[in-house]
Protein backbone atom coordinates (compact mmCIF):
# COMPACT_ATOMS: atom_id res chain seq x y z
CA UNK A 1 0.00 0.00 0.00
CA UNK A 2 1.23 3.24 -1.11
CA UNK A 3 0.88 5.87 1.47
CA UNK A 4 1.05 9.40 0.36
CA UNK A 5 4.06 11.33 1.21
CA UNK A 6 2.52 13.99 3.96
CA UNK A 7 0.51 11.27 5.02
CA UNK A 8 3.72 9.47 6.06
CA UNK A 9 5.83 12.64 7.62
CA UNK A 10 2.69 12.86 9.75
CA UNK A 11 3.19 9.44 11.01
CA UNK A 12 6.90 10.14 11.85
CA UNK A 13 5.92 13.08 13.52
CA UNK A 14 3.28 10.98 15.53
CA UNK A 15 6.01 8.34 16.17
CA UNK A 16 8.54 10.75 17.36
CA UNK A 17 5.96 12.40 19.81
CA UNK A 18 5.11 9.13 21.49
CA UNK A 19 8.75 7.55 21.54
CA UNK A 20 9.90 11.25 23.33
CA UNK A 21 7.40 11.05 25.82
CA UNK A 22 8.80 7.20 26.59
CA UNK A 23 12.56 7.62 26.44
CA UNK A 24 12.34 10.61 28.87
CA UNK A 25 10.35 9.51 32.19
CA UNK A 26 11.90 12.99 33.91
CA UNK A 27 9.49 14.94 31.88
CA UNK A 28 10.15 18.03 32.69
CA UNK A 29 7.46 20.25 34.86
CA UNK A 30 5.79 23.47 33.62
CA UNK A 31 7.06 26.71 35.38
CA UNK A 32 6.31 28.15 39.09
CA UNK A 33 3.45 31.08 38.29
CA UNK A 34 2.78 34.08 39.76
CA UNK A 35 6.20 34.63 41.09
CA UNK A 36 6.34 38.14 43.20
CA UNK A 37 8.56 39.97 45.09
CA UNK A 38 8.11 42.43 48.22
CA UNK A 39 10.53 44.00 51.08
CA UNK A 40 9.43 43.80 54.93
CA UNK A 41 11.25 45.58 57.39
CA UNK A 42 14.25 47.61 56.15
CA UNK A 43 15.71 45.16 53.51
CA UNK A 44 13.98 41.68 54.60
CA UNK A 45 13.31 40.35 50.67
CA UNK A 46 10.88 38.12 50.18
CA UNK A 47 9.85 36.07 46.69
CA UNK A 48 6.59 34.58 46.50
CA UNK A 49 4.78 31.88 44.07
CA UNK A 50 2.26 29.77 43.20
CA UNK A 51 2.57 26.01 41.87
CA UNK A 52 2.72 25.68 38.48
CA UNK A 53 -0.31 24.80 36.38
CA UNK A 54 -1.10 21.35 35.22
CA UNK A 55 1.62 19.63 37.18
CA UNK A 56 1.48 15.85 37.07
CA UNK A 57 -0.92 14.89 40.19
CA UNK A 58 2.01 11.66 40.75
CA UNK A 59 4.59 14.46 41.40
CA UNK A 60 5.35 15.67 44.88
CA UNK A 61 6.15 19.58 44.31
CA UNK A 62 9.58 20.78 45.41
CA UNK A 63 11.22 24.17 44.61
CA UNK A 64 14.83 24.91 43.22
CA UNK A 65 16.20 28.58 43.49
CA UNK A 66 19.39 30.39 43.58
CA UNK A 67 20.02 33.84 43.58
CA UNK A 68 21.59 35.40 40.17
CA UNK A 69 24.96 34.06 39.18
CA UNK A 70 24.15 30.67 40.59
CA UNK A 71 24.64 31.55 44.69
CA UNK A 72 23.05 30.09 47.49
CA UNK A 73 21.09 27.15 45.95
CA UNK A 74 18.45 25.70 47.82
CA UNK A 75 15.44 22.65 46.96
CA UNK A 76 12.33 23.16 49.51
CA UNK A 77 8.55 22.63 49.39
CA UNK A 78 7.68 26.22 50.96
CA UNK A 79 6.47 28.28 47.97
CA UNK A 80 8.48 31.49 49.56
CA UNK A 81 11.99 32.48 49.97
CA UNK A 82 13.41 35.62 51.85
CA UNK A 83 16.81 36.96 52.36
CA UNK A 84 18.45 39.80 54.28
CA UNK A 85 19.81 41.91 51.50
CA UNK A 86 21.53 45.29 51.58
CA UNK A 87 19.01 47.01 48.96
CA UNK A 88 22.37 48.57 47.54
CA UNK A 89 22.27 46.52 44.22
CA UNK A 90 19.71 45.13 42.33
CA UNK A 91 19.43 40.92 43.22
CA UNK A 92 17.47 38.46 41.27
CA UNK A 93 15.90 35.24 42.45
CA UNK A 94 14.91 32.05 40.08
CA UNK A 95 12.58 29.86 40.85
CA UNK A 96 12.12 26.03 39.25
CA UNK A 97 9.59 23.36 39.99
CA UNK A 98 10.57 19.75 40.27
CA UNK A 99 9.09 16.14 41.36
CA UNK A 100 11.86 15.74 43.55
CA UNK A 101 14.33 16.55 46.57
CA UNK A 102 17.21 15.41 44.36
CA UNK A 103 19.75 18.15 43.28
CA UNK A 104 20.22 16.00 39.95
CA UNK A 105 16.59 16.49 38.99
CA UNK A 106 15.76 18.60 35.86
CA UNK A 107 13.71 21.34 37.68
CA UNK A 108 10.96 23.25 35.17
CA UNK A 109 12.61 26.22 33.14
CA UNK A 110 13.56 29.15 35.57
CA UNK A 111 11.13 32.04 36.04
CA UNK A 112 13.44 34.97 37.52
CA UNK A 113 12.21 37.83 39.65
CA UNK A 114 14.38 41.05 40.77
CA UNK A 115 14.44 43.66 43.11
CA UNK A 116 16.20 46.86 42.54
CA UNK A 117 17.59 49.79 44.66
CA UNK A 118 15.65 52.30 45.90
CA UNK A 119 15.59 55.48 42.86
CA UNK A 120 17.96 58.02 42.90
CA UNK A 121 21.64 58.99 42.04
CA UNK A 122 23.49 56.33 43.09
CA UNK A 123 26.71 58.94 43.32
CA UNK A 124 24.46 60.72 46.10
CA UNK A 125 24.18 58.00 48.83
CA UNK A 126 26.40 57.94 51.92
CA UNK A 127 29.26 55.28 51.62
CA UNK A 128 31.29 53.60 54.19
CA UNK A 129 28.18 52.74 56.70
CA UNK A 130 29.59 50.57 58.92
CA UNK A 131 28.23 49.70 62.43
CA UNK A 132 30.56 48.39 65.67
CA UNK A 133 28.74 46.90 68.81
CA UNK A 134 29.81 48.60 71.89
CA UNK A 135 30.22 46.32 74.82
CA UNK A 136 27.29 44.25 73.75
CA UNK A 137 25.28 47.00 74.97
CA UNK A 138 25.13 50.09 72.12
CA UNK A 139 25.44 49.95 68.01
CA UNK A 140 27.50 52.94 66.90
CA UNK A 141 27.15 53.68 63.20
CA UNK A 142 29.40 56.12 61.21
CA UNK A 143 29.20 56.88 57.73
CA UNK A 144 30.59 59.29 54.66
CA UNK A 145 28.80 61.65 52.55
CA UNK A 146 28.27 60.84 49.31
CA UNK A 147 30.12 62.05 46.28
CA UNK A 148 26.95 64.27 45.00
CA UNK A 149 25.80 65.20 48.70
CA UNK A 150 25.36 68.78 49.72
CA UNK A 151 27.33 69.45 52.83
CA UNK A 152 24.19 70.53 54.90
CA UNK A 153 22.94 67.32 54.68
CA UNK A 154 20.08 66.04 57.37
CA UNK A 155 20.74 62.52 57.43
CA UNK A 156 18.70 59.81 59.57
CA UNK A 157 19.46 56.90 60.64
CA UNK A 158 16.60 53.42 60.73
CA UNK A 159 17.39 50.24 62.31
CA UNK A 160 15.04 47.51 62.86
CA UNK A 161 15.93 43.64 64.36
CA UNK A 162 14.03 41.24 65.30
CA UNK A 163 13.39 41.64 68.84
CA UNK A 164 12.19 45.09 68.29
CA UNK A 165 8.73 44.59 66.28
CA UNK A 166 9.44 47.94 64.13
CA UNK A 167 11.38 50.11 62.30
CA UNK A 168 13.20 52.65 64.55
CA UNK A 169 15.14 56.23 63.96
CA UNK A 170 18.34 56.63 65.64
CA UNK A 171 18.37 59.90 67.42
CA UNK A 172 21.64 62.27 67.92
CA UNK A 173 23.35 62.25 64.71
CA UNK A 174 26.18 63.74 65.50
CA UNK A 175 29.36 64.85 62.97
CA UNK A 176 33.09 63.96 63.78
CA UNK A 177 35.56 65.69 60.79
CA UNK A 178 33.60 63.85 57.21
CA UNK A 179 32.26 60.97 59.29
CA UNK A 180 28.47 61.02 60.77
CA UNK A 181 27.62 59.33 63.57
CA UNK A 182 24.35 57.77 65.29
CA UNK A 183 24.91 55.33 68.21
CA UNK A 184 21.64 53.52 69.58
CA UNK A 185 21.04 51.13 72.49
CA UNK A 186 21.31 47.39 71.98
CA UNK A 187 21.66 44.77 74.42
CA UNK A 188 22.39 41.27 74.86
CA UNK A 189 20.39 38.64 73.38
CA UNK A 190 18.02 37.19 75.64
CA UNK A 191 17.63 33.85 73.39
CA UNK A 192 21.16 32.99 71.90
CA UNK A 193 19.20 30.05 70.11
CA UNK A 194 19.09 32.64 67.00
CA UNK A 195 22.15 32.52 65.49
CA UNK A 196 20.81 34.21 62.29
CA UNK A 197 20.39 37.78 64.12
CA UNK A 198 21.04 40.75 62.39
CA UNK A 199 20.39 44.08 62.14
CA UNK A 200 18.99 46.41 59.48
CA UNK A 201 20.12 49.73 58.89
CA UNK A 202 19.20 52.70 56.53
CA UNK A 203 20.56 56.06 56.10
CA UNK A 204 18.96 58.57 54.16
CA UNK A 205 18.26 62.07 54.42
CA UNK A 206 15.28 64.53 55.48
CA UNK A 207 14.29 65.72 52.55
CA UNK A 208 14.35 62.65 49.98
CA UNK A 209 17.54 63.64 47.90
CA UNK A 210 19.79 61.17 48.64
CA UNK A 211 19.21 57.63 47.63
CA UNK A 212 18.97 55.54 50.81
CA UNK A 213 22.05 53.33 51.84
CA UNK A 214 21.65 49.64 53.30
CA UNK A 215 23.45 47.67 55.54
CA UNK A 216 22.82 44.32 57.79
CA UNK A 217 25.11 44.04 60.60
CA UNK A 218 25.41 40.62 61.80
CA UNK A 219 25.88 40.45 65.79
CA UNK A 220 28.56 37.22 65.46
CA UNK A 221 30.93 39.57 64.56
CA UNK A 222 31.68 43.23 64.44
CA UNK A 223 31.96 43.41 68.60
CA UNK A 224 33.88 45.66 70.81
CA UNK A 225 34.42 44.80 74.52
CA UNK A 226 35.43 47.75 76.93
CA UNK A 227 38.60 47.02 78.30
CA UNK A 228 39.63 45.16 81.01
CA UNK A 229 40.85 46.58 84.22
CA UNK A 230 44.16 45.80 86.00
CA UNK A 231 43.92 44.96 89.51
CA UNK A 232 47.27 43.99 90.58
CA UNK A 233 50.62 43.43 89.61
CA UNK A 234 53.51 41.77 91.56
CA UNK A 235 56.88 40.48 91.01
CA UNK A 236 56.98 36.67 92.23
CA UNK A 237 60.44 34.92 92.02
CA UNK A 238 61.19 37.22 89.36
CA UNK A 239 58.03 36.86 87.23
CA UNK A 240 55.81 39.36 86.79
CA UNK A 241 52.28 38.47 87.74
CA UNK A 242 49.45 40.70 86.35
CA UNK A 243 45.63 40.50 87.73
CA UNK A 244 43.12 41.67 85.35
CA UNK A 245 39.07 41.89 85.64
CA UNK A 246 37.24 41.20 82.31
CA UNK A 247 35.30 43.32 80.94
CA UNK A 248 31.39 42.80 82.16
CA UNK A 249 29.42 41.20 79.11
CA UNK A 250 31.96 38.88 77.98
CA UNK A 251 33.36 35.29 79.08
CA UNK A 252 37.08 34.46 79.35
CA UNK A 253 36.63 32.15 76.82
CA UNK A 254 35.35 34.45 74.06
CA UNK A 255 37.78 36.81 74.44
CA UNK A 256 41.68 37.17 73.36
CA UNK A 257 43.87 39.20 75.25
CA UNK A 258 47.33 41.47 74.73
CA UNK A 259 49.46 42.47 77.68
CA UNK A 260 51.90 45.14 76.97
CA UNK A 261 54.90 46.11 79.46
CA UNK A 262 57.52 49.07 78.38
CA UNK A 263 60.55 49.31 80.78
CA UNK A 264 61.17 52.23 81.40
CA UNK A 265 65.64 52.04 81.93
CA UNK A 266 65.99 49.81 78.62
CA UNK A 267 62.65 51.37 77.17
CA UNK A 268 61.99 48.30 75.98
CA UNK A 269 58.31 47.87 74.69
CA UNK A 270 56.47 43.86 75.30
CA UNK A 271 53.46 42.80 74.04
CA UNK A 272 52.75 39.12 75.22
CA UNK A 273 49.39 37.56 73.76
CA UNK A 274 50.11 34.04 74.33
CA UNK A 275 47.63 31.87 75.83
CA UNK A 276 50.14 29.91 77.24
CA UNK A 277 50.74 32.89 79.61
CA UNK A 278 47.48 32.59 81.35
CA UNK A 279 47.82 31.50 84.68
CA UNK A 280 45.70 28.96 86.63
CA UNK A 281 43.85 30.37 89.60
CA UNK A 282 45.84 28.40 91.83
CA UNK A 283 49.20 30.66 91.67
CA UNK A 284 47.38 33.55 92.58
CA UNK A 285 45.91 34.06 96.40
CA UNK A 286 42.37 34.99 96.09
CA UNK A 287 41.40 34.85 93.16
CA UNK A 288 37.73 35.93 92.52
CA UNK A 289 35.66 35.12 89.29
CA UNK A 290 36.24 37.07 86.21
CA UNK A 291 39.72 38.05 87.16
CA UNK A 292 42.24 37.06 85.28
CA UNK A 293 46.23 36.22 85.45
CA UNK A 294 48.67 36.35 83.62
CA UNK A 295 52.61 35.35 84.49
CA UNK A 296 55.18 37.26 82.06
CA UNK A 297 58.73 36.19 82.33
CA UNK A 298 61.62 37.88 81.24
CA UNK A 299 60.80 41.44 82.90
CA UNK A 300 63.47 42.82 84.51
CA UNK A 301 62.19 43.43 88.31
CA UNK A 302 63.78 46.25 90.71
CA UNK A 303 63.09 48.43 87.02
CA UNK A 304 59.83 50.72 86.46
CA UNK A 305 57.53 48.66 84.48
CA UNK A 306 53.94 50.26 83.05
CA UNK A 307 51.53 47.41 81.83
CA UNK A 308 48.40 47.73 79.71
CA UNK A 309 46.33 45.14 78.97
CA UNK A 310 43.04 45.00 75.99
CA UNK A 311 40.91 42.46 74.78
CA UNK A 312 39.44 41.50 71.66
CA UNK A 313 36.88 38.83 70.97
CA UNK A 314 38.13 35.37 69.12
CA UNK A 315 36.31 32.92 66.97
CA UNK A 316 35.15 30.40 69.86
CA UNK A 317 32.27 32.74 69.97
CA UNK A 318 32.48 35.26 67.34
CA UNK A 319 32.92 35.26 63.74
CA UNK A 320 35.74 37.79 63.48
CA UNK A 321 38.57 39.05 66.01
CA UNK A 322 39.26 42.08 64.68
CA UNK A 323 38.18 44.61 66.79
CA UNK A 324 40.59 45.35 70.08
CA UNK A 325 39.22 47.09 73.26
CA UNK A 326 40.86 50.53 74.53
CA UNK A 327 43.58 49.68 76.40
CA UNK A 328 43.47 49.29 80.02
CA UNK A 329 44.84 52.39 82.48
CA UNK A 330 48.14 51.83 82.89
CA UNK A 331 49.61 50.09 85.68
CA UNK A 332 53.17 50.69 86.96
CA UNK A 333 55.31 48.69 89.46
CA UNK A 334 58.86 49.69 90.39
CA UNK A 335 60.51 53.03 92.14
CA UNK A 336 58.53 55.26 90.81
CA UNK A 337 59.41 59.11 90.55
CA UNK A 338 56.76 61.04 91.85
CA UNK A 339 55.39 63.55 89.59
CA UNK A 340 54.90 66.12 92.33
CA UNK A 341 58.57 65.39 93.75
CA UNK A 342 60.09 65.34 90.48
CA UNK A 343 58.88 68.44 89.28
CA UNK A 344 60.12 70.44 92.64
CA UNK A 345 63.17 69.00 91.56
CA UNK A 346 62.93 70.16 88.12
CA UNK A 347 62.29 73.03 89.76
CA UNK A 348 64.94 73.43 92.43
CA UNK A 349 68.07 72.20 90.77
CA UNK A 350 68.32 75.05 88.34
CA UNK A 351 67.76 77.48 91.54
CA UNK A 352 70.22 76.01 93.60
CA UNK A 353 72.59 75.82 90.36
CA UNK A 354 72.33 79.49 89.98
CA UNK A 355 72.68 80.28 93.81
CA UNK A 356 75.67 78.20 93.41
CA UNK A 357 77.12 80.39 90.33
CA UNK A 358 76.55 83.74 92.11
CA UNK A 359 78.29 82.80 95.61
CA UNK A 360 81.28 81.09 92.94
CA UNK A 361 81.56 84.68 91.68
CA UNK A 362 81.38 86.76 94.76
CA UNK A 363 84.07 84.70 95.91
CA UNK A 364 85.54 83.98 92.52
CA UNK A 365 88.39 86.48 93.85
CA UNK A 366 89.15 84.31 97.19
CA UNK A 367 88.71 81.10 95.67
CA UNK A 368 91.53 82.40 93.12
CA UNK A 369 93.79 83.03 95.84
CA UNK A 370 93.54 80.05 96.91
CA UNK A 371 93.64 78.15 93.67
CA UNK A 372 96.66 80.43 92.60
CA UNK A 373 98.70 80.93 95.42
CA UNK A 374 99.61 84.79 95.33
CA UNK A 375 103.41 84.54 95.50
CA UNK A 376 104.75 83.15 92.07
CA UNK A 377 103.43 86.01 89.77
CA UNK A 378 106.36 87.76 88.57
CA UNK A 379 104.39 89.89 86.51
CA UNK A 380 101.96 91.28 89.15
CA UNK A 381 105.18 91.98 91.21
CA UNK A 382 106.46 93.98 87.81
CA UNK A 383 103.92 95.58 87.68
CA UNK A 384 103.91 96.44 91.18
CA UNK A 385 107.40 98.26 91.16
CA UNK A 386 106.10 100.26 88.20
CA UNK A 387 102.91 100.57 88.86
CA UNK A 388 101.48 104.16 88.80
CA UNK A 389 100.18 103.70 92.61
CA UNK A 390 103.20 102.19 93.79
CA UNK A 391 105.77 104.74 92.50
CA UNK A 392 105.74 107.52 94.33
CA UNK A 393 106.35 105.43 97.44
CA UNK A 394 109.07 104.03 95.55
CA UNK A 395 110.32 107.59 94.54
CA UNK A 396 109.53 108.68 98.01
CA UNK A 397 111.62 105.57 99.55
CA UNK A 398 114.34 106.18 97.04
CA UNK A 399 114.68 110.46 97.90
CA UNK A 400 114.81 109.33 101.64
CA UNK A 401 117.09 107.20 101.53
CA UNK A 402 119.37 109.56 99.27
CA UNK A 403 118.06 112.15 102.06
CA UNK A 404 118.92 109.90 104.70
CA UNK A 405 122.35 109.48 103.29
CA UNK A 406 123.01 113.28 102.49
CA UNK A 407 121.77 113.83 106.03
CA UNK A 408 123.96 111.32 107.26
CA UNK A 409 127.10 112.90 105.39
CA UNK A 410 125.66 116.39 105.94
CA UNK A 411 125.13 115.61 109.32
CA UNK A 412 129.20 113.78 109.20
CA UNK A 413 130.17 117.17 107.64
CA UNK A 414 128.55 119.06 110.13
CA UNK A 415 129.81 116.78 112.76
CA UNK A 416 133.46 117.38 111.28
CA UNK A 417 132.82 121.06 111.03
CA UNK A 418 131.66 121.02 114.55
CA UNK A 419 134.63 118.99 115.90
CA UNK A 420 137.14 121.55 113.22
CA UNK A 421 135.69 123.98 115.14
CA UNK A 422 136.08 122.63 118.79
CA UNK A 423 139.27 121.48 118.29
CA UNK A 424 140.27 125.47 116.51
C1 LIG B 1 -1.92 33.88 39.88
O1 LIG B 1 -2.53 35.03 40.42
C2 LIG B 1 -3.82 35.32 39.91
C3 LIG B 1 -4.28 36.61 40.53
O2 LIG B 1 -3.88 36.75 41.84
C4 LIG B 1 -4.74 34.18 40.20
O3 LIG B 1 -6.00 34.43 39.64
C5 LIG B 1 -4.17 32.90 39.63
O4 LIG B 1 -4.98 31.81 40.00
C6 LIG B 1 -2.78 32.67 40.14
N1 LIG B 1 -2.23 31.49 39.49
C7 LIG B 1 -1.96 30.38 40.18
C8 LIG B 1 -1.41 29.26 39.37
O5 LIG B 1 -2.16 30.26 41.38
C1 LIG C 1 0.91 7.78 38.75
O1 LIG C 1 1.63 6.70 39.29
C2 LIG C 1 0.91 5.49 39.25
C3 LIG C 1 1.73 4.42 39.94
O2 LIG C 1 3.11 4.56 39.70
C4 LIG C 1 0.60 5.14 37.79
O3 LIG C 1 -0.17 3.96 37.79
C5 LIG C 1 -0.17 6.27 37.16
O4 LIG C 1 -0.37 6.04 35.81
C6 LIG C 1 0.60 7.58 37.31
N1 LIG C 1 -0.20 8.67 36.78
C7 LIG C 1 0.25 9.59 35.93
C8 LIG C 1 -0.67 10.64 35.51
O5 LIG C 1 1.43 9.57 35.56
C1 LIG D 1 19.13 11.43 42.39
O1 LIG D 1 19.02 11.08 41.00
C2 LIG D 1 20.14 10.39 40.50
C3 LIG D 1 19.90 10.15 39.02
O2 LIG D 1 18.89 10.92 38.51
C4 LIG D 1 20.29 9.07 41.26
O3 LIG D 1 21.42 8.39 40.79
C5 LIG D 1 20.45 9.38 42.76
O4 LIG D 1 20.48 8.15 43.48
C6 LIG D 1 19.28 10.20 43.25
N1 LIG D 1 19.49 10.55 44.64
C7 LIG D 1 18.55 10.51 45.55
C8 LIG D 1 18.93 10.92 46.95
O5 LIG D 1 17.42 10.11 45.28
C1 LIG E 1 29.02 47.69 79.44
O1 LIG E 1 27.86 46.93 79.70
C2 LIG E 1 27.54 46.77 81.06
C3 LIG E 1 26.35 45.86 81.19
O2 LIG E 1 25.47 45.96 80.10
C4 LIG E 1 27.26 48.13 81.68
O3 LIG E 1 27.00 47.99 83.04
C5 LIG E 1 28.48 49.02 81.49
O4 LIG E 1 28.22 50.31 81.96
C6 LIG E 1 28.85 49.09 80.02
N1 LIG E 1 30.05 49.85 79.86
C7 LIG E 1 30.09 51.01 79.21
C8 LIG E 1 31.40 51.67 79.11
O5 LIG E 1 29.08 51.50 78.73
C1 LIG F 1 19.06 70.67 57.53
O1 LIG F 1 18.42 71.17 58.68
C2 LIG F 1 18.72 72.53 58.93
C3 LIG F 1 18.06 72.90 60.26
O2 LIG F 1 16.88 72.22 60.46
C4 LIG F 1 18.18 73.40 57.78
O3 LIG F 1 18.52 74.74 58.00
C5 LIG F 1 18.84 72.91 56.48
O4 LIG F 1 18.30 73.64 55.39
C6 LIG F 1 18.59 71.44 56.30
N1 LIG F 1 19.32 70.99 55.11
C7 LIG F 1 18.73 70.46 54.06
C8 LIG F 1 19.62 70.05 52.92
O5 LIG F 1 17.53 70.31 54.02
C1 LIG G 1 49.15 42.62 94.88
O1 LIG G 1 49.64 41.29 94.99
C2 LIG G 1 50.69 41.14 95.93
C3 LIG G 1 51.18 39.73 95.85
O2 LIG G 1 50.13 38.82 95.82
C4 LIG G 1 50.18 41.52 97.32
O3 LIG G 1 51.25 41.44 98.24
C5 LIG G 1 49.64 42.95 97.28
O4 LIG G 1 49.07 43.25 98.52
C6 LIG G 1 48.60 43.08 96.20
N1 LIG G 1 48.19 44.47 96.13
C7 LIG G 1 46.94 44.84 96.00
C8 LIG G 1 46.70 46.31 95.88
O5 LIG G 1 46.03 44.04 95.98
C1 LIG H 1 54.86 51.63 75.49
O1 LIG H 1 55.77 51.81 74.43
C2 LIG H 1 55.16 51.92 73.16
C3 LIG H 1 56.25 52.01 72.11
O2 LIG H 1 57.27 52.85 72.48
C4 LIG H 1 54.23 53.14 73.12
O3 LIG H 1 53.59 53.21 71.88
C5 LIG H 1 53.21 52.98 74.22
O4 LIG H 1 52.38 54.14 74.27
C6 LIG H 1 53.88 52.79 75.56
N1 LIG H 1 52.88 52.53 76.57
C7 LIG H 1 52.65 53.31 77.63
C8 LIG H 1 51.63 52.86 78.60
O5 LIG H 1 53.24 54.36 77.78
Amino acid sequence: MELPPWLCGLWALLLCVASCGNTAPTETQPPVTNLSVSVENLCTVIWTWNPPEGASPNCSLWYFSHFGNKQDKQIAPETHRSKEVPLNEKICLQVGSQCSANESDNPSTLVEKCISPPEGDPESAVTELQCVWHNLSYMKCTWLPGRNTSPDTNYTLYYWHSSLGKILQCENIYREGQHSTCSFTLTKLKDPSVDQYSVQVMVKDDAGKIRPSFNIVPLTSHVQPDPPHIKNISFQNGVLYVLGKNPQNFARTCLSYQVEVNNSQTEAHFIFSDEKLMCDNSEIEGNLEGTICFRVPGVPPDTVNTVRMRVKTNTFCYEDNQLWSNWSPAMTIGKKTDATLYTTMLLIIPIIVAGAIIVLLLYLKRLKIIIFPPIPDPGKIFKEMFGDQNDDTLHWKKYDIYEKQTKEETDSVVLIENLKRTSQ
